[in-house]
């Protein structure tokens, strides 16, 4: 059954899924990267594009909110049932706070530990948190943590979308489709 519920805007399909192609590909280099053994330039090019990455990700969600409080997303069709709509909302905030979350532990563990952000340095971006093995420690452990849970929710987000355009195809998933 289609319904006839009004698509998101051009601006916020975009948003959804550059960051959603990015996280995708950042989340597995995350894992590779940080494994003993690999290839030295390989472990290089692997902490590059996750730092830059994570950093573009970072803004992209910034302007992904801004936009989201001008242009509120339609409302969920009136035929999906209540505990679903609270579900959905549920899944997305804590979705967006773990797109924020992410990039800035990652930040804090890399500049508290002493090292670079290739675009932020090339910018003259000054550091800001100082350095400190106690920081860059926390840091690494929210990364990790909230890491696990990125991948749990960005999973649980999926089967919903699978459930909704399979099951129910009540058109909730078109409404982000291109
Ligand atoms: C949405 C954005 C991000 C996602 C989904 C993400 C995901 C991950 C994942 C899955 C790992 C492997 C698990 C772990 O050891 O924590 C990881 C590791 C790491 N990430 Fe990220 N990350 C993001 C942003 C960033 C940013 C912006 C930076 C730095 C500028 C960063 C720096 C790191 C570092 C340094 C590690 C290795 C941790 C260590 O063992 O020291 N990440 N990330």
């Amino acid at each position: 059954m289609q319904d006839e519920t009004a698509r998101h805007g051009f601006l916020t399909r975009f948003f959804h899924w550059a960051v959603a192609l990015l996280v995708f590909l950042m989340i597995p280099a995350g894992f590779v990267m940080i494994q003993d053994g690999l290839p030295q330039s390989v472990q290089n090019t692997l902490f590059l594009f996750h730092k830059n990455t994570g950093i573009l990700i970072f803004a992209l969600m910034i302007l992904r909110l801004l936009w989201r409080s001008l242009r509120p997303p339609p409302p969920l069709p009136e035929n999906v049932p209540g505990w679903q709509v609270w579900a959905a909302n549920l899944t997305h905030r804590l979705l967006y706070a773990l797109l924020l979350l992410m990039p800035i532990a990652g930040y804090v563990r890399v500049k508290a530990g002493g090292f670079p952000i290739e675009t932020l340095d090339a910018w003259g971006v000054p550091a800001l948190v100082p350095e400190s093995e106690m920081l860059a420690g926390i840091a690494k452990t929210l990364h990790f943590y909230g890491a696990l849970a990125i991948s749990a929710f960005i999973a649980l987000h999926v089967l919903a979308a699978v459930y909704h355009g399979v099951v129910r195809r009540d058109g909730v998933v078109a409404r982000m489709w291109t």
